[in-house]
């Protein structure tokens, strides 16, 4: 017990010390407003504080990531459609947003419908897809059913008149993409792609670095998503009926993460690998965005990769710390651009550098520590109520689209994605 209580003085100690940057100043940062803190080298101490300074925040209350938009959302009763595992991330994660409730399970079969409401205490189920209608209790959709399903389940309830948030890949096609954009702006309707990662804080930091000019003229950015499946034709990654395939699963956080930092490319190159099922298991792609930012994206269903996120200038780099889709924090490197004719290689300092024992120390020392300089933007719940919080702020702001999530964006991230399937075609 007397363990456990000095343990809490000393968390207690660090979090008092620790000045929040939201507190720090009067206005909360434009697009960043969660908790903060700078790593300095690697003290663990430091660490420990950047922890227990996030505070409830870390623990899974209050903090969110406001965009440009303010706080203020409305009161939300939401409807999920379909009963797969990113239903039950995301109604898991819908308890941290301000003003919203989960309220109805929309489901093909009643018995997984109510099994699905009662796991998370909904109070409302409606078997088949169709039954949707105007007096159905809710006011935004969460579609989570497969691609190929989200243009007639999006569409069926913006004629209802209900406001939609569409889980990626907005939909299997542009063709069909448009077709839901269509439909939301001829009913005026709120419509946005459930891209949730453009709603975390560590991305929204990664683009405020990026804008501030932080690591100098951009010219690079590489991108990756990529896990190890067994191919299974059960499985919707797998099947191209469904909309399944690496680019539409996990692909397009990469693309449309570079999307919204740099718009839609000019250029779109890529080789990949076709799999039994015939959707594409690998891909590799290059594009090129205005102004000559040059980026490499890898997804795959069937390899991991490094699955990071990460820009280089003139300057430097800034990296998300954490898994593409869900960052934790951004790590920031600086660099003066080298000058040729410096360093001859032989002074005395540059001839001792090459020697075995000060490379030893040098690799000893790369294995203790990782250049760059972290920032922490730890996220709170699971992360999925930041882009519920961006729909209530839309809502409440009268909007019909989310400034962050637009319309037109997710239109342009499928336009790339078809190309990237075009260029790829049936390669193996
Ligand atoms: N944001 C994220 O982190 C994340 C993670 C994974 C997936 N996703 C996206 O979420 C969506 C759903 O993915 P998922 O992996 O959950 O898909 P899934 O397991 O194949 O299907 C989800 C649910 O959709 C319903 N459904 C409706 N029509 C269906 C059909 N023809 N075939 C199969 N199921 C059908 C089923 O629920 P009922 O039986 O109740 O009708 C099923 O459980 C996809 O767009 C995917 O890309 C997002």
């Amino acid at each position: 017990m007397r363990a456990i209580a000095s343990a809490t003085r000393l968390v207690e100690h660090f979090a008092a010390q620790q000045v929040h940057p939201c507190y720090a100043v009067n206005e909360p940062r434009v697009g960043i407003d969660a908790p903060v803190e700078r790593i300095r080298g690697r003290c663990f101490w430091w660490k420990l504080r950047a922890i227990s300074a996030t505070g409830p925040g870390f623990l899974g209350y209050g903090h969110y990531a406001a965009t440009t938009l303010g706080d203020s959302v409305v009161d939300t009763r939401w409807a999920i459609f379909g009963t797969g595992g990113i239903s039950a991330k995301f109604v898991s994660g819908l308890r941290h947003a301000k003003g919203a409730k989960p309220n109805l399970v929309v489901s093909r079969s009643a018995d997984s419908g109510r099994r699905f409401a009662q796991a998370f205490g909904i109070p409302e189920v409606a078997e088949g897809y169709d039954s949707v209608t105007a007096a159905s209790p809710f006011d935004v959709a969460y579609i989570a059913t497969p691609p190929s399903e989200h243009a007639r389940h999006a569409i069926a309830c913006i004629e209802a008149g209900k406001a939609v948030l569409i889980e990626k890949p907005f939909a299997s096609s542009v063709a069909e993409a448009r077709r839901i954009a269509d439909a939301a702006r001829a009913q005026g309707v709120f419509c946005m792609e459930a891209m949730w990662t453009r709603f975390n804080p560590a991305a929204r930091r990664l683009r405020d670095l990026v804008r501030e000019g932080a690591v100098g003229e951009v010219r690079q950015a590489h991108g990756a998503f990529c896990f190890t499946n067994e191919p299974d034709a059960a499985n919707t990654s797998f099947d191209p009926q469904r909309g399944g395939g690496a680019l539409a699963q996990l692909g397009v956080y990469p693309i449309s993460l570079l999307h919204w930092l740099f718009g839609a490319p000019e250029d779109v190159a890529a080789f990949g690998r076709t799999g039994d099922t015939g959707v594409e298991e690998d891909a590799a792609i290059s594009l090129r965005f205005a102004g000559g930012v040059v980026a490499t994206v890898n997804t795959s269903l069937r390899a991991l990769g490094d699955n990071g996120l990460r820009i280089g200038g003139t300057h430097g780099s800034v990296a998300f710390e954490g898994p593409i889709f869900r960052p934790y924090g951004v790590r920031l490197q600086r660099m003066t651009p080298r000058r040729k004719g410096g360093d001859t290689g032989l002074g005395r300092k540059a001839l001792l550098r090459e020697q075995g024992l000060p490379q030893k120390l040098s690799q000893l020392h790369g294995l203790l520590t990782r250049s760059g300089k972290v920032e922490r933007q730890l996220f709170a719940g699971n992360g999925y109520h930041y882009q519920v919080e961006e729909v209530g702020r839309c809502l409440a702001a009268g909007l019909k689209e989310s400034p962050e999530m637009t319309l037109d964006d997710s239109i342009a991230v499928m336009e790339t994605m078809d190309t990237v399937r075009e260029r790829i075609g049936g390669q193996r």
